[in-house]
């Protein structure tokens, strides 16, 4: 046998089978047994059989209405299958547009009182920093006071020292001058200057936990930026609906890093008001995450103006208004919210068994509003997610509309 050829015996006839196919008979071969014999490796065929075809897809396909109905195809596929989880990775203006857009809003906000912002799943604390840095420079007088939260006793170390060092993920690629005043060299680390710690509060803690708003208060603007999508869909909004809840009326929740459905769904149905200013920027700011669709879940799809809600599906800023919040119900049906009288259901209203007694009140009275303390569907939802689904549900065929206060 030389180099190119292969022999073998078959039938008592001598073949000669070129080096190439005999190769790949045999990797064919070991990928049947694998199947066959249903080992570890063999879950990860269909992920790498997609991942070939799609990557070997030329890229002006990839445009294509058809293509790009199969993208989400897989991306649904991925959603569901792969195990959520990720890192604490997190950089210093890591999204500048969205910071832009931070700093246009601090800049808008009514002075003579300070302003409260949130950085929730801050990891070691860039988001934050870039935050501060961005007001206070454009704004010196404006009094902050903000607060980070990280799951991640080690991540909350790092925050709060504030030194990095120089080859380190949050500062790659950045000097001392890359922003004015926001960093000290010192031998082969970056240290934010003092200005800038000033006001800042950092705390381990669980931002799903449901004491959030109650144990931290209201805030002008939270971030709640690229951990979402770490979560399963149902955790994930759960987390989401609760961080929401730690905005003040008129603040702003920054959300990036979440499931596109999960995060348009759950705004909806919060009443949240999705801002569309430099919209586009902060959308194609994470490029990594962009061509990481369809094939991981935390990819981003191209943006579809064509969709109807194509703003409030990829906006990553949202505004809470004023007053009580509206909360259409899940699979709610347009109702006509302006013509129904208002009523509210009786304050005595048990969290925990009272579910059955809101649909009776609700059928009885033929309401059409109905008012409901945050912390009571906060534990409906916690105690029986499937008896406050169904109810949620029926309030949506029925129409009736759910005021949170
Ligand atoms: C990928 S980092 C994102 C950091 C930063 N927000 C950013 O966008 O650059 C995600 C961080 O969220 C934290 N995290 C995940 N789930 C959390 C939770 N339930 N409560 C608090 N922090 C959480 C992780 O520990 C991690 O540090």
């Amino acid at each position: 046998m030389n180099g190119f050829w292969a022999v073998s015996e078959v039938g008592g006839r001598v073949t000669a089978v070129p080096q190439g196919v005999w190769m790949r008979l045999k990797w064919l071969g070991r990928i049947l047994w694998s199947i066959a014999t249903r080992t570890e490796e063999s879950k990860s065929y269909p992920d790498k059989a997609i991942a070939i075809l799609w990557n070997r897809l030329p890229w002006v396909f990839r445009s294509w209405k058809v293509t790009q109905a199969i993208g989400r195809l897989i991306h649904w596929r991925v959603r569901r299958v792969h195990p959520r989880g990720g890192g604490n990775y997190t950089r210093f203006f890591r999204n500048l547009a969205q910071l832009e857009l931070l700093r246009d809003v601090a800049l808008e906000f009514p002075g003579g009182v300070p302003l409260k912002i949130a950085s929730l799943g801050c990891s070691t604390g860039a988001e934050l920093y870039s935050a501060v840095w961005m007001i206070r420079t454009a704004r010196p007088e404006q009094e902050i006071q903000a607060l980070g939260i990280d799951l991640s006793a080690a991540c909350i170390q790092t925050a709060a020292n504030g030194v990095y060092p120089l080859q380190a993920t949050e500062v790659a690629g950045m000097s001392e001058t890359s922003y004015e005043r926001l960093f000290t060299r010192q031998e082969d680390t970056l240290s934010v200057q003092q200005w800038l710690k000033e006001g800042i509060t950092w705390r381990v803690g669980d931002v799903s936990s449901l004491d959030l708003a109650a144990h931290f208060g209201l805030h002008h603007i939270v971030f709640a930026n690229n951990f979402l999508f770490q979560m399963p869909p149902d955790r994930a909004e759960a987390c989401l609906r609760n961080v929401a809840r730690l905005v003040a009326p008129h603040g702003y929740l920054f959300v990036c890093g979440a499931d596109l459905d999960v995060r348009t769904r759950t705004a909806r149905q919060l009443g949240l008001i999705p801002v569309t200013a430099r919209l586009e920027d902060i959308y194609i700011a994470e490029e990594g995450m962009l061509t990481a669709w369809p094939l991981s879940f935390w990819g981003l799809e191209p943006i579809d103006r064509k969709r109807q809600d194509w703003p409030a599906r990829y906006t990553t800023v949202f505004r809470v208004p004023d007053g009580p919040r509206q909360v259409r119900p899940h699979g709610a049906v347009r109702g006509d919210r302006a013509r129904a009288p208002r009523v509210a259901l009786p304050p005595e209203l048990n969290p925990n068994t009272d579910l059955a007694g809101l649909v009776e009140r609700v059928a009885q009275d033929k309401l059409s509003r109905v008012v409901v303390p945050a912390a009571a569907l906060t534990a409906w939802e916690e105690r029986d997610p499937a008896g406050w689904a169904k109810v949620s549900a029926w309030l949506a065929v029925k129409e009736v509309t759910v005021i949170l206060i």
